[in-house]
């Protein structure tokens, strides 16, 4: 598909030029229309994307968040934001988290990143965006680590959680691990699931009463925050699968889960309950800083690897309106809001690639829902540090 779609980028524009030439010289207005169409929708195709995600996508704007002036990474590096800071880049070996490291560390940050290959790599290229920065604010040399950890399981969290040593604590954790190897794999829905939403839950779990946290630290996470689109049958009957899957997950109700053949539904529910996560977590932990985050469309894998209607979708964007970023965009983006003068008066704020602070889903705020899945999410957790001791 997405070579498929390459080649349309490739080829139809310049195709379309030549028809409109060659229909004009022919004195075809049909051919002529149909050319000016094509070059239309492929020129206009991101704007015409922008005005879909404001009216389908977006949440609507979060009064109390002032919209974010881009600043590049020398003007953070001289405001001094992320300078000597200790991060946590869970899933900071590729995509938007290699992103995010990277850019962390041209700024001056300590940083360590997770996942299960290639940190190395990161390292090195970590050390090289800081060259020019000699030491730290404790006057040692900036410090990249890798912790190569598999969070595909809780036994996975659990050995990253004892690895991590402090003092001294983190300032900021990002966590923005995802896998989308095998969309239609047997267990695809629940392996979504897991890594989404409940092992990012155990690893702030851990990382919190294992005291790893700065008491005002910054949580981020990356996923596709503050989006509208609910599915169908709102509470009652959208997030009954989602519900049957957490218990299908602890082996309960395993019967009573029916797949969606929507899937957009699934990658919905997914995102509204990580936002919601994120709401009953800042509730809990008044002094940490909760940010959640949709990166915008990224050239990198993650997103293209869903299956169903998001991956033709990811694919067209990415491939024939060229609408996507960067890693080193969507790094940029983060740092950005993780600097942002508007957390200094909230502990709760989801923001989208535009740099824009936005409201969670409805449902996300719905506090029966979110209340349960904290419960669940506990549940979950303390059943296996139970089992585990
Ligand atoms: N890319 C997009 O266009 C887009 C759009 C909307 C939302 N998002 C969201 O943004 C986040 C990041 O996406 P991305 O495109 O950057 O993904 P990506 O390029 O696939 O990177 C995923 C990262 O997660 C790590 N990872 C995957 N499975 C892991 C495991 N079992 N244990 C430990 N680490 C693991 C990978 O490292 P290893 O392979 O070394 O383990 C890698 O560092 C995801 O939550 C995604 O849903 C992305």
């Amino acid at each position: 598909m997405q070579k498929l779609c390459g080649h349309v980028q490739s080829l139809v524009l310049p195709a379309a030029l030549a028809g409109y030439v060659h229909s004009i010289m022919n004195d075809n207005a049909v051919a002529a229309a149909v050319c000016t169409t094509i070059i239309g929708i492929l020129a206009l195709g991101p704007v015409l994307v922008h005005i879909l995600y404001i009216m389908i996508v977006a949440t609507a704007e979060d009064p109390k968040i002032s919209k974010v002036s881009p600043k590049t990474v020398e003007t953070l590096l001289c405001k001094g934001t992320f300078f000597g800071k200790r991060v946590l880049v869970v899933g900071g070996t590729e995509g938007i988290g290699r992103g995010i490291a990277i850019r962390l560390a041209e700024a001056g940050a300590n940083v360590e990143v997770v996942g299960r290959s290639g940190g190395h790599n990161v390292v090195e290229q970590m050390k090289e965006a800081a060259a020019g920065i000699e030491a730290t604010a404790d006057g040692k040399a900036p410090d990249f680590r890798y912790h190569c950890a598999d969070m595909s399981t809780l036994d996975g969290c659990l050995c990253l959680l004892q690895e991590l040593e402090t003092p001294p604590t983190f300032d900021s954790v990002v966590m923005t691990w995802s896998d989308y190897a095998e969309p239609s794999g047997e267990n695809y829905h629940e392996e979504m699931i897991f890594r989404d939403i409940i092992a990012r839950f155990a690893t702030f779990h851990g990382l919190s009463s294992r005291g790893l946290l700065a008491k005002d630290a910054q949580v981020v996470n990356v996923l596709g925050s503050a989006q509208k689109i609910t599915p169908p049958g709102e509470k009652d009957s959208a997030v009954k699968y989602m519900k049957a899957l957490y218990n299908h997950y602890t082996k309960e109700e395993h019967a009573s889960y029916k797949p969606d053949p929507n899937e957009m539904n699934f990658v919905a529910s997914t995102c509204i309950s990580a936002d919601a996560f994120l709401i009953q977590a800042a509730a809990r932990f008044p002094n940490l800083k909760f940010i959640g985050t949709m990166p915008g469309i990224g050239t990198m894998p993650g997103f293209g690897r869903v299956s169903g209607a998001w991956n033709t979708i990811s694919h067209l964007m990415k491939s024939v309106i060229s609408m996507t970023m960067t890693e080193e965009d969507c790094g940029l983006n983060h740092l950005n809001i993780m600097a942002s003068q508007s957390l200094s008066d909230t502990s709760l704020s989801f923001w989208d690639h535009l740099l824009i602070g936005r409201l969670p889903n409805k449902l996300a705020a719905d506090k029966d829902y979110s209340g349960w899945l904290w419960e669940t999410l506990e549940t979950i957790v303390t059943k296996h540090l139970e089992a585990a001791n």
